[in-house]
């Protein structure tokens, strides 16, 4: 428009009109300013908005900026219309919403969620179309709930079987957690809603977890620990990092120099915001220095615990303010932390283009439904008893608790208020009609209990038999049927898959171990279908044809299950973590300090020291390194068809470090069924200087198949998958010398391999 006037006003020469029309350009050009501030004029460069909302900002706003002002929510800056910042719970759903100052639910009646499978589930996936596809439906629903921060995904690695959280992460694997997390990560963010990927770092563990002090050496902290953080930061562009309870090198993880300052924000360039876990702030003066953006849920007074309202007593509010009027601290510190919300807050809130979400939809029911099939894995099936024959079987028992209790509330933050939650018992139900009788008998009582914060299942699990009327009447049932399918394992409350406890065992609780034995002497056509989010200890393999991996599924659950079972679906999950047979093949318990033992910090608070003396031989990486057989490796999983894998080639003998390699390797579905395999390439450092382990995962790809159908699988291997970090020199080292790429369908069932050198 101004250049327009301005031509006009070039060509009409007449003195009065170009009086006229300079004024006239001059008024529209201050009008187009002063109704378009750069900060919210969308058209603008991010950093120039930044900086001009920050230039108008006083310094009380800046502070009200990064803190909560209730469970969930910052308040943005009312005066200058920067719109209010909303987070949920992630990772698996959209968190009901809660009461202002409190946990309880509000009771909305709007806000029931999609319950997607548990991330574990998706793990075992092996397909990173899933993670992307989980990460937009799941931002959808955040999108449309007017969440601008969804707190997931959670990718603490599974160093023990214990964490109560594992099922909230993604495996033991640094690769295959990267790779998962990333499309996860660009999926949410693509509906304006930014991830909060959790909880930075070393975060594995529940028992202890604000006084717990890992205690690290770089190598494997950079080999293990941090590579999915740094994928998330780097390749997925997260808009916001949580930071974890527990303890690291003398500061608290939330706010620890090192985490935050120098690896996170420096050595990965990574300009998004830090946001505190919930309660995770102990102390202004660390939280100023040690790179937290964001303070949330610290319920103090500043003073004591346990103050409602306290928010302008938070450690990054009051005591700031006073820090820096007195002089205490600068606003430099300050200056960063507002910029990185300003920058969160215009890449979700005032994104003017991003979508509007979208609710329970029936493309989230299906991915829902997909992920959880996808994601099941059948851990073994001899003499072929699944899929269930429906054309022969007449009777068939379903044992367990686990095929009744709805597992979507329960567990801690990622407690959902699902629209509907689909039971196994009730998937099979409806799947397998009148083609048979099902008799259901619940074996045992574990949790009959249904509530969180005040979300109810609305189911009454209690059962006032005594445990030997249980038994007897599952064994009766199973006795006379065609085939038993036992649903058992863990659920979501304390001490199993829950948050703020870990388990006490690896062993099945509630008597599962003696009914499953007692179940397979009267019956042999038993199938155990284990849910869970984490390994147990299965005694009884030898003595059950046909065992498989279910997780918390969600919404979907029975139908996701009784698809797999009846074989409408075709089982292509793999583990995500090793299946130990004891803890002692678990490095972190053989070796390694959990849950550590009492020990003073830097600071003189008490904490629980634990040395993470496996280091890198985390997983698999341990199993190999002491020629273990554990129940199930890592990357196992079968299908109702067969895959053979010819000879891997390679396409050269010998290169360098910069070059890449590429093997491809031909594979077969080689049964009569239609089917999907995880390949799965890890590389073997022949000799190094250092210890290295075995072999380490370094690419995947899910292959479908039709009987018969070939695919010529493709790997591409450079630096990154040959190298180690050196601590010394801080930093990724490829050694010269022979490689090895071993191909296979799991961690120990390797079926080609191929060798190549580096010069
Ligand atoms: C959990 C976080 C969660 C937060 C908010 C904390 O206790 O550790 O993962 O996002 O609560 O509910």
């Amino acid at each position: 428009m101004q250049v327009g006037l301005l031509t006009y006003y070039f060509k009409n020469r007449s003195p009065l009109m170009k009086k006229l029309f300079f004024g006239i350009a001059l008024i529209a050009a201050i009008g187009v300013n002063a109704a378009t501030p750069v900060y919210l004029d969308d058209s603008k460069p991010l950093e120039d908005r930044v900086e001009d909302a920050l230039n108008r900002m006083t310094l009380r706003e800046k502070i009200n900026l990064i803190h909560a002002q209730s469970k969930f929510s910052a308040p943005g800056v009312p005066r200058l219309g920067i719109p209010e910042i909303w987070c949920t719970d992630g990772p698996m759903g959209v968190r009901p919403e809660v009461l202002w100052d409190e946990w309880e639910q509000a009771k909305w009646t709007n806000d029931s969620c999609t319950a997607f499978p548990s991330l574990t589930a998706l793990a075992a996936t092996w397909d990173p179309d899933m993670a992307l596809l989980y990460g937009k439906s799941i931002g959808e629903e955040a999108r449309y709930r007017n969440k601008s921060v969804l707190l997931g995904p959670g990718i603490n690695i599974y160093r023990t079987p214990l964490n109560g959280r594992n099922f909230e992460y993604m495996g033991e694997d640094p690769y295959l957690t990267s790779q998962m997390v990333v499309p996860y990560v660009k999926g949410v963010q693509s509906n304006g809603v930014a991830a909060c990927v959790k909880h930075f770092a070393l975060n594995n563990n529940e028992i202890n977890r604000h006084t717990s002090n890992p205690i690290v050496d770089d190598r494997t902290l950079y080999e293990i620990y941090l590579p999915g953080f740094r994928a998330a930061a780097q390749e997925g562009q997260a808009w916001s990092f949580m930071g974890g309870y527990n303890l690291f090198r003398g500061e608290h993880a939330s706010y620890n120099p090192i985490l935050m300052n120098e690896i996170l924000k420096g050595e990965w360039g990574w300009d998004g915001a830090v946001i505190s876990d919930w309660g995770a702030v102990h102390d202004t003066r660390t939280a100023v220095s040690g790179g937290l953006d964001m303070e949330f849920g610290s319920w103090t007074n500043g003073l004591s615990n346990g103050a409602s309202n306290a928010y302008d007593s938070y450690f990054l509010a009051e005591p700031y303010l006073k820090g820096i009027e007195d002089g205490t601290y600068s606003t430099k510190e300050l200056d960063d932390k507002v910029r990185r919300v300003l920058r969160l807050t215009m890449r979700t809130a005032m994104d003017r283009k991003r979508p509007f979400g979208s609710m329970g939809s029936d493309e989230h029911v299906e991915a829902c439904r997909r992920i959880g099939e996808e994601g099941v894995v059948l851990l073994q099936n001899r003499g072929s008893l699944l899929p269930l024959n429906l054309d022969k079987i007449k009777k068939i028992a379903v044992i367990g608790e686990n095929a009744i209790k709805m597992m979507t509330v329960g567990g801690g933050s990622s407690s959902l208020k699902a629209r509907y939650e689909v039971t196994p018992l009730d998937g099979l139900k409806k799947r397998v009609g009148n083609k048979a009788e099902i008799v259901y008998a619940r074996g045992y009582v574990g949790d009959p209990t249904g509530e969180y914060n005040g979300v109810v299942t609305g189911q009454d699990l209690n059962d006032p038999r005594s445990p030997e009327e249980l038994r007897d009447e599952a064994l009766r049932v199973a006795r006379d049927a065609d085939v038993v399918l036992f649903f058992g394992g863990l659920n979501k409350s304390n001490h199993q898959d829950c948050e703020d406890t870990d388990r006490e065992s690896l062993d099945l609780p509630y008597g599962q171990n003696e009914l499953i034995e007692a179940l397979a002497k009267v019956n042999p056509n038993l199938a155990v279908i284990n849910i869970s989010g984490t390994g147990v200890a299965m005694p009884w393999t030898a003595k059950v044809p046909a065992i498989m991996q279910a997780w918390y599924l969600g919404n979907e659950t029975g139908n996701a299950l009784a698809s797999v079972i009846a074989g409408d679906a075709n089982p292509s999950g793999k583990l995500p973590y090793t299946y130990y047979a004891t803890l002692d093949q678990c490095g972190a318990h053989k070796l390694g300090e959990y849950p550590g033992h009492p020990g003073i910090d830097e600071l003189g608070n008490k904490v629980m020291d634990m040395p993470y003396n496996e280091g890198i031989f985390v997983g698999y990486r341990f199993i190999d390194k002491n020629k273990l057989k554990p129940t199930f490796p890592f990357g196992h999983g079968i299908s109702y068809t067969t895959f053979e894998y010819g000879k891997a080639g390679i396409d050269k003998a010998e290169g360098s470090a910069d070059d890449v390699f590429t093997v491809t390797i031909p594979v077969t579905n080689s049964g009569s069924r239609e089917g999907k395999e995880v390949v799965q390439l890890y590389i073997s450092d022949k000799k190094s200087s250092v210890e290295r382990p075995v072999k380490e995962l370094k690419g995947f790809r899910k292959v479908s198949l039709k009987p018969g159908e070939t695919a010529e699988v493709k790997f591409e291997i450079g630096r990154d998958a040959l190298s180690y970090f050196d601590a010394d020199k801080h930093a990724w080292v490829c050694e010269p010398g022979e490689f090895e790429a071993l191909i296979g369908a799991s961690s120990a069932d390797i079926r080609s391999k191929v060798k190549f050198k580096v010069k």
